[in-house]
């Protein structure tokens, strides 16, 4: 049996903890928010927080995530208000929208430990999260703006 939070609920999981999390979240949980790209830790579609460090959680088995905190983007905010959730509509930074939950919780993970970032420092934070549409220019300046920082 697995125990784990996910967006601040105890849960326990007693499949195959080979399981990737994303499947887990996806198909057990309903958390559809985390999206399957590569399924091989290379875009970034599927990212999600452990212990609100950002991680892949389509190369994450369950097994690796017992007794840990794990935030999708349905947990981000009670209400969609999260700073980088504003500051990516007040930008509009979305296209077709799918790797955009992905980015929004990697550039969370990255305020969090470093809350003034530096154009290099978000460039090396947000670099493994691969948007086909090519929003990058858009989010760069959400993720200033939700740091405060002028854009
Ligand atoms: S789907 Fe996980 S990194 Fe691409
Ligand atoms: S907004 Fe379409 S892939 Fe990023």
């Amino acid at each position: 049996m697995i125990e784990l939070k996910v967006n601040g609920q105890a849960r326990k999981f007693d499949g195959d903890g080979d399981m990737p999390l994303l499947w887990y979240l996806r198909e057990e949980l309903s958390l559809t928010g985390s999206k399957f790209g590569c399924g091989m830790g290379l875009c970034g579609a599927c990212t999600v927080h452990r212990n609100g460090e950002a991680i892949r959680s389509c190369v994450t088995p369950v097994k690796d995530v017992a007794g840990k905190d794990i935030t999708t983007i349905e947990g981000l905010s009670p209400n969609g208000t999260h700073p980088c959730q504003v500051a990516w509509e007040k930008h509009g930074v979305a296209q077709c929208g799918y790797c955009q939950a992905g980015q929004i919780m990697q550039a969370a993970s990255l305020l969090k430990k470093t809350p003034k970032p530096t154009d290099d420092q978000i460039d090396a934070a947000m670099n493994g999260n691969i948007c086909r549409c090519g929003t990058y220019t858009r989010i760069r300046a959400a993720v200033k703006s939700a740091a405060g920082v002028k854009a």
